[in-house]
């Protein structure tokens, strides 16, 4: 059986936090697409609140703690992003922007995407088109076309509606899709490796011939 890993990235704040739902079910309808198609899935979910104060710290003095280094290389190096935000001010939260602020602006380029958010009023749906989905364009990702949004009245008793429900399997049915067609992931990139050849290094370090 083929495996693929999924990151999951969920900026809510709260606890419960309808954010960190809708993200659990978009990596569960992507998962389940994925298992139709023959290829297991290992689910990473980054729950941004448990890592708020590091992103700061990481912002402030441009290293990340270990274990949201952990955090960024689940990110980095998995096949497929599922990144939920809520929506605040009619754009994504502070705490999701700065976390993608610090992860490596190549680090997720061709990466397929699946963007949501939540919010308040049904009305700043479209803050997913005019905010989420260029963030994902400047860090050159492939975000599916079905970004989903939910708003309070899209939950009927905590599980989500037949609409909410419909949107949710085609977004993750475009992500599958996406990460089916791609070779698995080599993993985060090495910050060790040499971007130069090593000949190259040595002979510019070597004192010039008397
Ligand atoms: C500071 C703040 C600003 C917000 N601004 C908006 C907004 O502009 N539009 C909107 O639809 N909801 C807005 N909301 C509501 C949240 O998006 C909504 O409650 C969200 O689903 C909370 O997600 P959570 O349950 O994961 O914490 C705002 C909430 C807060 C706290």
């Amino acid at each position: 059986m083929n495996r693929r890993t999924l990151a999951v990235v969920s900026a809510g704040l709260s606890q419960p936090s309808s954010t960190r739902l809708l993200a659990d079910q978009l990596a569960a309808a992507t998962r389940d697409e994925l298992a139709r198609r023959g290829t297991e899935v290992e689910i990473r979910t980054v729950d941004l609140r448990e890592h708020a104060h590091d992103i700061v710290n990481h912002l402030l003095t441009g290293f990340p703690s270990a274990t949201l280094r952990e955090a960024i290389e689940a990110v980095t190096g998995a096949d497929g992003l599922i990144a939920v935000t809520p929506i605040f001010s009619a754009s994504y939260n502070g705490l999701f922007k700065s976390f993608f602020d610090v992860v490596d602006d190549q680090a997720l380029v061709d990466r397929p995407v699946l963007i949501g958010a939540t919010g308040g009023t049904a009305r700043h749906s479209l803050a997913l088109e005019h905010a989420v989905r260029p963030l994902f364009g400047y860090l050159r990702a492939v975000v599916v076309p079905t970004a989903v949004y939910a708003a309070p009245e899209d939950w009927s008793g905590g599980a989500a509606d037949d609409a909410l429900r419909r949107r949710i399997l085609r977004a993750g049915a475009e992500l599958a899709e996406q990460v089916d067609r791609r070779p698995p992931s080599a993993g985060p990139a090495d910050p060790f490796a040499l971007t130069a050849d090593f000949a190259d290094l040595l002979g510019r370090t070597r004192p010039a011939a008397s």
